[in-house]
This record gives structure tokens, C-alpha cells and sequence, in this order.
């Protein structure tokens, strides 16, 4: 699929199996998707930019890369994105970060925004939108389109787990927008949950059922 990267690698495949399971404990699924998201950030960041720098090895003056982590910004949908922005950050601790809140609205499933912040000065930066589940791709839609008014210089959406709907949807409104996931399931049920899938995120991230 174009603009479709589906991070094989067996550690995500692995870590990715274990949080379907209905068993898993809430700490556990934290834990997991914590450890999921710093490799999938290694995938997304793969292009990033870098600029050199002169630094002193204990033998002598050289120059050597680094990223310029303050140019990345990382923008979680809640509330389930904040369960990934854990293990992005212990990965790239310069990124800056902006949430959106989004809730979908239970008899339509369209999404209906609260709260929107980000840092200042996104023309100057690069953007990964994050959240667990791409389904509907509703929320996904609503949260780029939002990120676009904004103007940064690139977006790129990272989620763990999608399916054949959602993608479509997110291509059909944002082409241009790169999609990162460690699976792509089955189907969509009738309420808008992912089969097989891993249940609510939310929900399986706070315990709250
Ligand atoms: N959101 C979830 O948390 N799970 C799904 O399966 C779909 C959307």
C-alpha cells in the first residue's frame, strides 16, 4: 500500500501480540505499548533531519550529527495517544509536544474536538500525529486536517494498529500524509472497533473498565 509503512520487525510483532491478549494486565499493556512506541518512533524517524556539530572526543575536535530534537513535534489525540507519547519521548527527549483532544460521538462516530495546543512556530517543524488505533480514521482525519492549519513543514501519522477502512479513509482525505503501524487487521465491526484488534486503548492504558 502507498504511504503505508508496516513496521514488521519481529520485537513489535511480539510486544504487539502479547497487548492483544484479553489477559494482559493493564500494567503490563502499558508497559508493552511503551516499549512498542520507541520502536516504532526508530521507524518514523528514520529521515529526520540532522546538522552537524563540533564536538571534543577525549583525543580530539571532530564534527559529528545530531538530531534537532526541539524541531520535532509530537502531537497525541486523547486521550489513547498519551499511552504512546511515553516511550517517544525517552527516545527523542528534545521533541516538543501538542495534544488534541478528540471524542467520537457514539451514535455517529464522527469526531468533535475540545482542546487543541501546540507549540509555536510550526512552519519551522516536522509533526508525528499519534494514536493507538487508526479505525474509523475519523479522529485521525479531524486531528491532521487541524495540525494542517498550522503549516509545519511535514506530517507524518503513527499508530499501532489499523485496518483496511481506516486507511482508506486517512489516504482518501490526506494523501500526503504517511501512515506508520505495526498491523493492519481484518476489519471494522459496526461500532467502530478494530477486528481482531486489542479492545479500547483507552480504556486497556487507564484501566477505566
Ligand atoms: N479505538 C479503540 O480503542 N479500539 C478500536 O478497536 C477502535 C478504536
Amino acid at each position: 500500500m502507498a504511504n503505508v509503512t508496516l513496521v514488521d520487525h519481529p520485537l513489535v510483532q511480539h510486544k504487539l501480540t502479547l497487548m492483544r491478549r484479553k489477559d494482559a494486565s493493564t500494567n503490563s499493556f502499558r508497559r508493552l505499548l511503551n516499549e512498542l512506541a520507541m520502536l516504532m518512533t526508530y521507524e518514523v524517524t528514520r529521515d529526520v533531519g540532522m546538522q552537524e556539530i563540533e564536538i571534543e572526543t577525549p583525543l580530539e575536535t571532530t564534527k559529528a550529527k545530531v538530531i534537532d530534537g526541539k524541531k520535532l513535534v509530537f502531537v497525541s489525540i486523547l486521550r489513547a495517544g498519551t499511552g504512546i507519547l511515553d516511550g517517544m519521548l525517552s527516545v527523542v527527549p528534545g521533541a516538543r509536544v501538542g495534544h488534541i483532544g478528540l471524542y467520537r460521538d457514539p451514535k455517529t462516530l464522527t469526531a468533535v474536538e475540545y482542546y487543541f495546543k501546540v507549540p509555536s512556530h510550526m512552519e519551522d517543524r516536522d509533526v508525528v500525529v499519534v494514536d493507538p488505533m487508526l479505525a474509523t480514521g475519523n479522529s485521525a482525519i479531524a486531528a491532521i486536517e487541524r495540525v494542517k492549519e498550522t503549516r509545519p513543514k511535514s506530517i507524518k501519522f503513527v499508530c499501532l494498529l489499523t485496518c483496511p477502512e481506516g486507511i482508506k479513509a486517512l489516504q482518501a482525505a490526506h494523501p500526503d500524509v504517511p501512515i506508520f503501524t505495526a498491523a493492519i487487521d481484518r476489519e471494522l465491526n459496526d461500532h467502530g472497533y478494530i477486528l481482531p484488534g486489542l479492545g479500547d486503548a483507552g480504556d486497556r492504558i487507564f484501566g477505566t473498565k
